[in-house]
Formats: structure tokens, C-alpha cells, sequence
């Protein structure tokens, strides 16, 4: 760090480092800011602070540019499998062909959740929405495996605890939807790949044998891969956020589930699908919603449109656009809220109210048409995003630990009354 920042408060001159990354973003290293001025400075949303550095995963938003540990996320969406991505995220390399061998083995020997788990499904309502299942759920899992909750104990634990968690998440998944029909659940087979075998799990009938759509797994392994990692995006930083006072992975990785739920980060997929009907059912009167969207009095906003982050095109949100088509021809689906989906992009994105605001479609706004088109119910859609961001978080957390950053702790400007007395019950009339 060579350049310096400089701060005037109150008629004296603070310098603060420069920090400047791999891909040569700066950032003003403030952390001696208070001990020096007494200052702190205030970003509602984090919008311009970091809060870490990571070498997982670089975005570009103005050039729409997503790679993780430098490869660029079209590659690996194209020619790698979900499993060597989160290799991948978690170890900084791409697995050779034994170690690639031996990560697949070590999550089919821990696919299988312990049998007491079973019963905790059964007093879920039968229309428990399935994130709330599988946050409660993977938290349960530190229950069962006590060692898991000294985070620092051992490298070997912790991934032990990662590679637990990449094996059973499907598990769990499945049975949750399972859960809601009253079927049985499906016992992991563990000559299936990693998709091919959440799938089965989700879709099999011990009555009858299921095989698996080539078509299917191969757009979800892709879709998968898309949501692997985001940086420090809202349910990751709650996994660091909680990962930092040493919690165990599980807690953490339930309290990022439960981010994602939110219908502004990972819900949002489901609401794109919920919201395309609603333009459907409602007549097909695309510009009246896109005006709905517009009028600051209406609190509808458009679902899929907008990011913290890209302020030219979302990279995933393209990629997934491209294999729409190609999925649903290959399945031979004609989506209609595939082209109003089409449509709404198209007249929004000439709009100067999306225009001046930067907002473009973003990675939930396609990804729900795929997901119907293999069969994915709507409320499972945000399952699916927690499924492929899992090794993100866990590779997140991974690098927050071996780093012994500080427990999260930011300040605030307090706002509220000043001092006084404490008055009698009697005495308040
Ligand atoms: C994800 O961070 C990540 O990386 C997240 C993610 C990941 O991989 O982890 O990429 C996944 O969460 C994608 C985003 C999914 N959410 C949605 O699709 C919900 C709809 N989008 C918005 O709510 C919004 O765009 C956010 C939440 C995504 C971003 O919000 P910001 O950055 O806080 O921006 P903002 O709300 O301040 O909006 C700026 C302006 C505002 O208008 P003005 O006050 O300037 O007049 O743009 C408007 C907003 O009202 N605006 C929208 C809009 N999104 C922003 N207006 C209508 N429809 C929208 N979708």
C-alpha cells in the first residue's frame, strides 16, 4: 500500500492507506479512523464499504465480469461440474483428476442424514415453505456432530463439516419437498452423481424406478454453478457475519439460508415467476406493470430487475437466458411466461426509468423459467439458489476462519433521546 487518502475534519488532516487488490480495486484502509478522529463513517447497506478481502470470487459490475478464483464463470458454466466448482471455491485450484475422484467419494460416503432427522420433518406443517425446513434443519445438523462446533479445532474438521454439509444439503432438500406431498423420502443412491442424484431423491417413487433427464441434470449442474459464489452479497455476509464470533458452520450456513429467503436476494426468483403469472393472469399488459414498477406510490417492483452490484448486465442473467431457450426446446416446453419474460426485459430495458437507474435483469430473473421447465415447484426455487451458493458460503467462511479475522462488530451514530431521569409510574399522569 504506497498511495494515501486524505481526510480534513475539524481543521486537521488524517492520512489513511490505500489498499489496492489483484484486479486493481482501491479501497481506503479506515480501520485507525476512530482512534485517530473520533469519526466513523456511516454506509446504510454497505453500499460503499468492504468489509473484507477475499481471493474466492471477482465481479466486474460495470463490465458484468464474474470469476471465481479467476476463472471466468462462462467456462466453468460450459465445461465444469458442480462439484469441481466447489472444489474449486473451497481450495483455490482445480481438483486433479484423483483429488476430483476422492472430494465425489468423500460426499456420497456422507449423503445420508442420521435416521433421527427424519422425525424432525414430521411436525412441520405440511405447507411449511421448504426454507424455513432447511434452515432449521442444517442448524439441527451441529446437534448431531458435536465437534463441528469448535470451528477452529482442526482443518481436517472443518472440512469434514464442509464436505458433510455439501453431502446431506441435498438430502435435506428433497426430503423437505417430500415432506410438504406426504411421499416417502428417497434414501440418496450413491451411484448417481451429485445433480443426477438430487433429482432422483426429489422426483423417485419407491413403487418405480426414475432415471434421470441428461437434459434436466445438465441445466441444473449449470445453473448450480451460476450461484456457486457472489462475494460478499447479503447471505454471505451474514454467514462471515455469524462464521465471526465462532459460531459453527451449520449455524452459520442456517443463518445465511434464512437471508436468502428474503424476496429482495434469493426469494426473488420465486417472486419472478409468482409476478410473470400475475402479468399473465392479469391480461398480458406488460407496460402497465412496467408502470406499476415506475410509480414511486406503488410498492410493486419488478422482481429480477436490479442489482446492488452490476450496473451494466448480470453475466449469469445472460448465460441463463441463452440456455432458457435451449432447455425448453430440448424439453419440449413452450413456457408462456417465458415471453412475457422476453417482452417485460424488452420494454423495460428501453425505459429511461430503468435506463437512468442501471437496471437490468439480474440472476433470478430467467433462472425460475428453467427451473420450471425441469420440474422444480416455484417454492423450491430459492432451495435451489441455497443448493448452488452452499459451497460459496462454506468457502466464505472457510477463508474468514483461516484468516482469524475479528468478530463483526460495526458502529452506529446514535440517534435517539439524549440523557434523562427515570420517571415514577405514579408520576407519568
Ligand atoms: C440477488 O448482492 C448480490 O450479489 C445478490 C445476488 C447474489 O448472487 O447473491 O446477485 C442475488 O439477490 C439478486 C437480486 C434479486 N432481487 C431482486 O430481483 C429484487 C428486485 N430488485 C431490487 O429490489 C433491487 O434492485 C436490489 C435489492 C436488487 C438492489 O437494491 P439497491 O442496490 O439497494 O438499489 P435501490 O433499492 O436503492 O434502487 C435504486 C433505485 C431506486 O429508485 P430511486 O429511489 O433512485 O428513484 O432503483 C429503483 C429503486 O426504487 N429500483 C427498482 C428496482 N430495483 C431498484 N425499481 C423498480 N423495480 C426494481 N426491481
Amino acid at each position: 500500500m504506497s498511495e494515501k487518502a486524505q481526510i480534513i475534519l475539524d481543521g486537521k488532516t488524517y492520512e489513511f492507506p490505500v489498499y489496492e487488490g489483484s484486479e486493481g480495486e482501491k479501497a481506503i484502509d479506515i480501520s485507525k479512523l476512530r482512534d485517530q478522529s473520533g469519526y466513523v463513517t456511516l454506509d446504510f447497506g454497505y453500499k460503499n464499504t468492504g468489509a473484507t478481502t477475499s481471493a474466492i470470487t471477482f465481479l466486474d459490475g460495470e463490465q458484468g465480469i464474474l470469476h471465481y478464483r479467476g476463472y471466468p464463470i462462462e467456462q466453468l458454466a460450459e465445461k465444469a461440474s458442480f462439484l469441481e466448482v466447489s472444489y474449486l471455491l473451497l481450495y483455490g485450484e482445480l481438483p486433479k483428476a484423483k483429488e476430483l475422484n476422492d472430494f465425489e467419494n468423500q460426499i456420497r460416503y456422507h449423503s445420508l442424514v442420521h435416521e433421527d432427522m427424519k422425525h424432525f420433518f414430521e411436525f412441520f406443517p405440511s405447507n411449511a415453505h421448504p426454507m424455513g425446513i432447511l434452515s432449521a434443519m442444517v442448524n439441527s445438523l451441529s446437534t448431531f456432530y458435536p465437534k463441528s462446533q469448535d470451528p477452529h479445532r482442526s482443518a481436517n474438521d472443518r472440512m469434514r463439516t464442509a464436505v458433510r454439509l455439501i453431502a446431506k444439503f441435498p438430502t435435506l432438500a428433497a426430503i423437505s419437498y417430500k415432506n410438504g406431498l406426504g411421499h416417502p423420502y428417497m434414501y440418496p443412491d450413491n451411484k448417481l452423481g451429485y445433480v443426477e442424484n438430487f433429482l432422483y431423491m426429489m422426483y423417485g417413487l419407491p413403487t418405480e424406478p426414475y432415471k434421470v433427464d441428461p437434459v434436466v441434470a445438465d441445466a441444473l449442474n449449470k445453473l448450480l454453478i451460476l450461484h456457486a459464489d457472489h462475494e460478499q452479497n447479503c447471505s454471505a455476509s451474514t454467514v462471515r457475519m455469524v462464521g465471526s464470533s465462532q459460531a459453527n458452520l451449520y449455524s452459520a450456513v442456517s443463518a445465511g439460508i434464512a437471508a436468502l429467503w428474503g424476496p429482495l436476494h434469493g426469494g426473488a426468483n420465486q417472486e419472478v415467476i409468482e409476478m410473470l403469472e400475475t402479468i399473465r393472469n392479469d391480461g398480458g399488459d406488460i407496460q402497465k406493470w412496467v408502470n406499476k414498477a415506475k410509480d414511486k406510490e406503488d410498492p410493486f417492483r419488478l422482481f429480477g430487475f436490479g442489482h446492488r452490484v452490476y450496473k451494466n448486465f448480470d453475466p449469469r442473467a445472460r448465460i441463463i437466458k441463452k440456455s432458457c431457450d435451449d432447455v425448453l426446446k430440448k424439453m419440449g416446453v413452450n413456457d408462456p411466461v417465458l415471453d412475457i419474460a422476453k417482452q417485460l426485459e424488452e420494454i423495460a430495458l428501453k425505459d429511461d426509468y430503468f435506463i437512468e437507474r442501471k437496471l437490468y435483469p439480474n440472476v433470478d430473473f430467467y433462472s425460475g423459467i428453467i427451473y420450471r421447465a425441469i420440474g422444480i415447484p416455484t417454492r423450491m426455487f430459492t432451495v435451489m439458489f441455497a443448493l448452488g451458493r452452499l459451497p460459496g458460503w462454506i468457502a466464505q467462511w472457510k477463508e474468514m476462519v483461516e484468516n482469524k479475522e475479528p468478530i463483526g462488530r460495526p458502529r452506529q451514530i446514535y440517534t435517539g433521546a439524549t440523557k434523562r431521569d427515570y420517571v415514577a409510574l405514579k408520576d407519568r399522569g
